[in-house]
């Protein structure tokens, strides 16, 4: 059975956390002689350690209420919280399906977490059969599944992903980065069914800001409550606040961008599947296609003297590099590249 306060380390469960001066006092108005701030200008004054404005929005954009929203800074912020919540270094584990997004295993890495991997099966779907069983392994205190997963594109079956949660004693994060690009739904909904699921998204995808450094956690309000005490008190800046904020209230621009995207991907899809140097190009619910190439490292090479970037995979996929969906102008180029590369 999940047990929360079980799971949590036992320092972080008696972790008296710190108290800002914007904890003490909350209001906006005022001769502020609190935080030791600079009184002049317009950056002086320390961010809003909660992010109220931004959770609000993000609330009516997401259809997620406010106290079950974390923001952090990146997912990547989130996914260090997770195990620096969760895992006893030295002693816990986590397991991760790779190929998949680095950032857990580094994480893992930092943490001195154990990691357990189960590859992907065929067509990069869990391979449930494995997994299940190892689910029941002692000490093992977090899952992350990516979905749509990076590097390889694919959303993973909807059933799989609940079969774990609805089994796993231990938290499961779900890491919808690029959820906006699929047509699979976000696995938000279920917050109020699984108290030990975290779905994370992300505003530096489809929203744009990566520079911003934003990332959400739809989650458990209690969970919202241990990373709050854990997290650096302003971990994100007054300035990324209002970029986010920005971008939040412009979504019709928001809404033709991520068309556009998806628009692109069909095409770029169409255009490289008719290249002789790629052999392959798999299905993608993100905003960038895996291929097969025939010599990756050449074709890495060659692009990058056009001064083209794409992302050699080889080494996690073999022969794939990862290519993002750019403009129609630079998904042209690229394009017109490949097809003089002499292979
Ligand atoms: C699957 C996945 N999760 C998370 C991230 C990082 O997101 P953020 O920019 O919010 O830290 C990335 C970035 O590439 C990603 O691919």
């Amino acid at each position: 059975m999940f047990d929360l306060d079980k799971l949590v380390r036992e320092n972080v469960r008696k972790l008296v956390p710190y108290s800002s001066a914007r904890d003490d006092y909350s209001g906006r108005e005022g001769i502020f002689l609190d935080a030791n701030e600079n009184p002049y200008g317009n950056l002086n004054r320390y961010p809003d350690p909660y992010q109220k404005e931004l959770k609000q929005a993000v609330s009516n954009f997401r259809e997620v209420a406010e106290e079950n929203i974390f923001l952090g800074n990146g997912s990547d912020e989130i996914i260090d919280l997770c195990f620096r919540t969760f895992c006893n270094p030295g002693k816990d584990r986590v397991l991760v399906f790779p190929p998949t997004y680095g950032m857990y295993e580094v994480s893992a890495a930092i943490n001195d977490a154990g990691l357990i991997r189960i590859p992907l099966r065929s067509g990069f779907q869990i391979d449930l059969g494995k997994t299940m069983p190892v689910l029941e392994t002692p000490g093992l205190k977090l899952v992350f599944i990516c979905s749509p997963n990076n590097p390889t594109g694919n959303s993973m079956d909807p059933g799989d992903v609940e079969t774990i949660i609805a089994a796993f004693p231990g938290i499961v994060v779900i890491d919808e980065a690029y959820i906006d690009f699929s047509s699979f739904p976000s696995f938000k909904k279920l917050i109020s069914v699984y108290p030990n699921m975290v779905v994370m998204q992300t505003f530096s995808k489809a929203l744009g800001i990566a520079s911003a450094r934003i990332g959400m956690a739809f989650t458990n309000s209690n969970i919202v409550s241990l990373f709050n005490r854990m997290k650096p008190p302003y971990n994100i800046s007054t300035i990324n606040q209002r970029a986010a904020l920005n971008r939040l209230r412009r979504l019709p621009v928001l809404r033709n961008q991520l068309e556009l995207i998806k628009s692109e991907r069909i095409r770029l899809a169409q255009d490289l599947g008719k290249l002789s140097i790629i052999e392959e190009v798999f299905p993608s619910d993100a905003n960038f296609l895996l291929v097969r190439a025939k010599d990756p490292d050449a074709v890495w090479s060659a692009l990058v003297t056009e001064r083209i970037i794409v992302r050699n995979r080889s080494k996690i996929v073999p022969g794939t590099l990862r290519i993002t969906v750019g403009t129609r102008t630079e998904n042209n180029k690229l394009i017109n590249a490949l097809r003089r590369i002499p292979i």
